[in-house]
């Protein structure tokens, strides 16, 4: 039977299973993209966010193995007594280009994950280069630095382009997950 998690509850796993702050920082910010993408797909913004908070609860407990990631958070909430199958398949689907798991991303929800956890690191990686911060931020100038391979080259390019997947065009989503990641910009320190 689905055994639905609360936000209290993921928050309280977090602290448990997540101590470095960019992880922390990085889990925060991707739920909140996800609520945003979640009310413009008028979608259940709770359980996108959740999905968003959740999705590398596993980073410090995998000890570097990419091999266990994603699998290993499903492991951990089915321990923790959570059954959600539309979340694990999400979170599982995330890390379908790492090539370990045979998962792949098919609907709205695991196609906004994977763009969601992505777009942050090249925010939040401009956000550090520039003097205001995430203040003033336009989607046009991060899609500079977006085509710019060299820059944040951690960031999965491919796995943001596939937002277009959902019906909704690159730039508007870099404009909806700025503004989410500006109303936290105290919290995360940008
Ligand atoms: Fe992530």
């Amino acid at each position: 039977m689905e055994n639905q998690i609360t936000l209290e509850e993921a928050n309280e796993l977090l602290k448990k299973y997540l101590h470095e702050p960019h992880l922390l920082h990085h889990s925060r910010e991707t739920e909140v993209v996800m609520r945003a993408l979640a009310q413009h797909f008028k979608e259940d913004e709770e359980f996108w966010g959740i999905t968003g908070l959740l999705h590398d609860l596993d980073m410090e407990v995998i000890g570097g193995k990419a091999e266990n990631h994603g699998t290993k958070t499903c492991e951990i909430l089915a321990e923790e007594g959570f059954d959600m199958p539309g979340m694990f398949k999400a979170i599982k689907s995330h890390v379908e280009t790492l090539g370990f798991l045979d998962v792949k991303r098919e609907t709205k929800l695991e196609y906004c994950l994977s763009a969601a956890e992505n777009v942050t690191g090249l925010i939040t990686a401009y956000a550090l280069m520039r003097p205001e911060k995430l203040e003033g931020m336009k989607a046009s100038s991060l899609n500079k630095k977006f085509k710019s391979k060299a820059f944040a080259a951690n960031v999965d390019r491919e796995l943001i382009n596939d937002i277009e997947k959902t019906g909704l065009q690159k730039n508007e989503f870099f404009e909806i997950a700025i503004k989410a990641i500006q109303n936290i910009s105290s919290e995360i320190g940008l």
